[in-house]
């Protein structure tokens, strides 16, 4: 596994990561052996870049990635986020943070977070004040790398001329195309991209099914790309592209998480998966190596990406 460096504060990390929301919330139920079998599966194939949140389970998302990653704390960097409230609405008042932070410390069990993100904007809270607080988190040194996810440019310039972003986290894969006019931002202030959601929320995984046959606990149901006027043209973009990567002898996540490493030299997905199996499947990518030809096809086959939104 090669690595990647994100921003220009030194954060170095696999090319792929981990994405552990799946292990707390929105895909259904979980079983926390597995996952913490899934989550030492990548680490043992190369992986050391971990990606968490307080909101995943309000804690308990970041308690069991960090119980799974205790042995082998000091080699692995790991990435948490603030500002939500429970009812999903964003809050990032500088008392709620630092309670936050503080919890995640804990629940983390780590004397300091590799990287923290502001989760979303919060409109009622000016992004210089909540960078502020980052940075007295990184001058404490209980903070090592700041980021910012789900962030549109104004609130890129402004909090980066406030303390340096290492790292952008936003939705990005071949169904999700909408940050693209971004790259030019990141790259005028040298700050790094982790790409969420890489598989479409599963839809790029080859294991797609209709929002009819989700659990009321999976927000797929929600999704425009599954919305029944939506998920037949999908699927064929999905049968094209699985014919494409079986050319290439790889699997269609494969080529999913190959396209974004294509993209970008300065960006790192983050695929999700409960599974040890899937993990190596996904982890694999990293040998998939796409022509010019295979980027051109893609790019014939989903011009504007998944038909629908990616939004709930
Ligand atoms: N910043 C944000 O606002 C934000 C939002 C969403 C996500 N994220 C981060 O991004 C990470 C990844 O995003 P995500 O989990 O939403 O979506 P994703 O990685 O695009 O897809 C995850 C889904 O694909 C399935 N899957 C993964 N690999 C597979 C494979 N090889 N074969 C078949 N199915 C496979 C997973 O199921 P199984 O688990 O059953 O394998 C899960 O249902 C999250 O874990 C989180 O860390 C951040």
């Amino acid at each position: 596994m090669q690595t990647r460096t994100l921003g220009t504060q030194g954060l170095t990390v696999s090319e792929l990561g981990y994405g552990s929301m799946g292990t707390a919330v929105g895909y259904g139920p979980t079983d926390d052996t597995e996952s913490v079998a899934a989550i030492r599966r990548a680490h043992d194939l190369g992986v050391t870049f971990f990606d968490t949140a307080e909101m995943y389970g309000w804690g308990e998302g970041e308690k069991l990635l960090g119980h799974a990653l205790a042995p082998i704390r000091d080699e692995v960097v790991i990435a948490t986020k603030f500002g939500f409230t429970q009812t999903f609405q964003p809050n990032s008042e500088v008392d709620h943070v630092r309670n936050v932070v503080d919890n995640s410390l804990r629940n983390l069990n780590v004397d300091a977070i590799d990287v923290l993100y502001q989760h979303t904007p919060d409109p009622s809270v000016p992004i210089e004040d909540v960078v502020g607080v980052m940075a007295e988190y990184v001058q404490a040194g209980k903070v090592k790398y700041l980021g910012l996810s789900n962030a549109d440019e104004d609130t890129i310039r402004r909090a980066h001329a406030v303390h340096p972003i290492s790292v952008l986290q936003n939705e990005y894969s071949i169904f999700a195309r909408d940050t693209e006019p971004l790259f030019p931002v990141l790259d005028e202030l040298g700050i790094g991209f982790v790409a969420y959601s890489p598989l479409a929320r599963g839809f790029l995984s080859g294991a797609v099914k209709p929002r009819s046959e989700y659990g009321p606990n999976d927000f797929r149901q929600r999704i425009g790309w599954w919305a029944p006027e939506n998920f037949d043209a999908n699927v064929d973009i999905v049968r094209r592209l699985t014919a494409l990567a079986e050319t290439k002898g790889a699997s269609l996540s494969q080529l999913a998480l190959a396209w974004l490493l294509a993209q970008r030299d300065n960006l790192v997905p983050i695929p999700g998966s409960r599974n040890a199996g899937r993990v190596a499947q996904n982890v694999a990518a990293a040998d998939l190596q796409l022509t010019d030809d295979d980027l051109a096809l893609i790019a014939d086959i989903a011009p504007n990406g998944g038909i629908g939104s990616r939004a709930s």
